[in-house]
């Protein structure tokens, strides 16, 4: 296996039972926290009374192109990826992989991205990306293939829509030999990970069926000696993106409809070109976009098999949408009826990060709408600022349906009842979150006046260009930088 760079060597690597005098050492010296560039304070303000007419362009998938990236870490050929979204989470997942050794050429305005890690430089992350976003957690998967030396990553972080653990992953990846710690030191953690002899391959039955923990198994498995075999894995359209990349990359990976995904082990790789499925968590919040102001957006580059589950929801609530060979155009269809009763889950059921464009939505529809997310305990924060803006939105602790559900009898808001349609007035929101960020977008399109709304970093972090696609969809949106009391259009504004 190839050596690292300042690495220990072999006969003298951190024991992972004795392990605090190196983790001091590590946290001072190498784990220092470099000061955050201060984007927090821009806000975006939107007037609304536009209905949104015209065509976008469908971005690569946020929650795809960034495991894609890390998937490449796997083998020393280069890697080309197309349809790269230039987005705040790809800048993250880049630099965390330059940290480690990968030579990266992005031509964002072609969105071509070329990768090639030809040897790792450290497999220690260090402890700015903490909090960043939920990537690094699958560097352990990525990286204990690649070397035998020490991996340390520390803590992630991503939106705040529940707890978020990573048991299921720890469990997994100590199941094909890995031998993992967690450490605290002054509120820093990290992981610390190895497998000196190499990772085995095993069987896998994961609890739930978890989007993160389904990649990091697979992307250990795809070095490992002998077959693993995941059993109740996610089959999210993204994974299959990253089963499609490992593919050809060189993997033998099949996935079955009983939720079964095999990897046998190789270490065979070959050159890879990708092109990035589009994100259909950004093509729904245009299409709701369109609906809501009483518009029409054809979104080029939509997936018609990857928004099934959502279209069908949107056209029991009476939403427009024409396929197309090349896209889906969605369109106002008069007034929308609300009496809906909606489940969040795992794929294929109704995507989580649909919902919360999706309750506006309703907002505006006829009726008493249910609403029980599944998937994560604390996604439901985001309603109190649409309650200010006028909305009718009451929470409850009970699961209002049927679908199985992890949070029955434990004290968690996760099901709502919206009563619609309500006018809603503008105001001034704070995104705690992506995609209650992009909720808030829409409800300021839809209410009466002007809104500002902060927390853009949450935005940027996963919608390509949101202000100048809505311009051009004729959304009245400007971007202003508060520090310097500047206005900026962010259209024309390279990132
Ligand atoms: N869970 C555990 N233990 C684990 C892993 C997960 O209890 O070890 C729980 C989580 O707490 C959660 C549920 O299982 O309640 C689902 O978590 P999952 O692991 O599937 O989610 P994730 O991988 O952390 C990804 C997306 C999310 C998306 C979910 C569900 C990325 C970077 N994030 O998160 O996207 O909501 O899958 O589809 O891929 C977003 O893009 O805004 C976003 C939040």
């Amino acid at each position: 296996m190839p050596s690292v760079a300042g690495h220990k060597r072999p006969q003298d690597r951190i024991n992972l039972k004795d392990i605090k005098p190196e983790f001091n050492t590590i946290l001072k010296e190498q784990f220092q926290r470099e000061p955050e560039k201060d984007k927090t304070q821009e806000v975006l303000q939107i007037k609304s009374g536009v209905s949104l007419q015209g065509k976008i362009q469908a971005s690569g998938a946020k929650n795809a192109v960034t495991k894609l990236l890390v998937a490449s870490l796997l083998s020393d050929k280069k890697c080309v990826f197309h349809n790269v979204p230039n987005i705040g989470d790809v800048e993250i997942t880049v630099s965390l992989c330059q940290e480690l050794g990968m030579q990266v050429q992005w031509d964002r305005k072609a969105k071509i991205l070329e990768a090639r890690t030809k040897h790792l430089k450290t497999s220690y992350i260090p402890q700015r990306f903490s909090g960043a976003n939920r990537i690094p957690i699958l560097m352990i998967g990525a990286l204990l293939g690649r070397t035998d030396e020490d991996i340390i990553v520390p803590t992630v972080g991503g939106c705040r829509i529940g707890k978020r653990p990573v048991d299921f992953h720890i469990d997994a990846l100590e199941k094909l030999g890995a031998k993992i710690e967690y450490r605290e030191m002054k509120k820093e953690g990290a992981y610390f990970a190895q497998a000196h002899d190499g990772l085995n391959g095993n069987l896998i039955h994961l609890p739930y069926p978890s989007v993160g923990a389904t990649e990091n198994t697979i992307l250990a498995a795809v070095r490992a000696r002998g077959i693993t075999i995941i059993k109740n894995a996610a089959i999210e359209p993204e994974i299959v993106d990253l089963i499609l990349f490992l593919q050809k990359l060189g993997a033998i990976i099949t996935f079955d409809v009983d939720r079964t995904i095999t990897i046998q082990g190789t270490r065979k790789f070959y050159e890879v070109e990708h092109y990035v499925t589009p994100d259909r968590i950004e093509v729904a919040s245009y299409g709701m976009a369109a609906i809501s102001t009483k518009g029409r957006v054809f979104v080029e580059g939509a997936s018609h098999l990857n928004m099934i589950t959502f279209l069908n929801k949107l056209r029991e609530i009476g939403g427009g949408f024409d396929i197309r060979n090349d896209g889906i155009e969605f369109y106002y269809n008069g007034p929308l009826q609300g009496g809906t009763h909606l489940e969040t889950d795992v794929h294929p059921g109704f995507l989580t990060d649909w919902q919360q464009p999706f309750v506006v939505l309703l907002t505006q529809a006829a009726g008493s709408s249910v609403i029980h997310e599944t998937v994560y305990e604390n996604r439901f924060g985001y309603t109190e600022a649409l309650q200010e803006l006028g909305a009718d939105i009451e929470r409850f602790k009970q699961c209002l349906g049927n679908k199985p559900c992890r949070f029955a009898g434990k004290n968690f808001y996760h099901s709502i009842i919206v009563k619609g349609p309500t006018p809603l007035h503008g105001g001034n929101i704070e995104i705690p979150d992506l995609r209650a960020g992009f909720a808030y977008v829409l409800a300021a399109l839809i209410a009466e006046g002007t809104s500002e709304i902060r927390g853009l970093p949450f935005l940027d972090r996963g919608y390509e260009d949101i202000d100048g696609k809505l311009q051009s969809l004729g959304a009245n949106i400007t971007r202003k930088g508060q520090t310097k009391g500047k206005e900026k259009k962010t259209a024309s504004t390279p990132k």
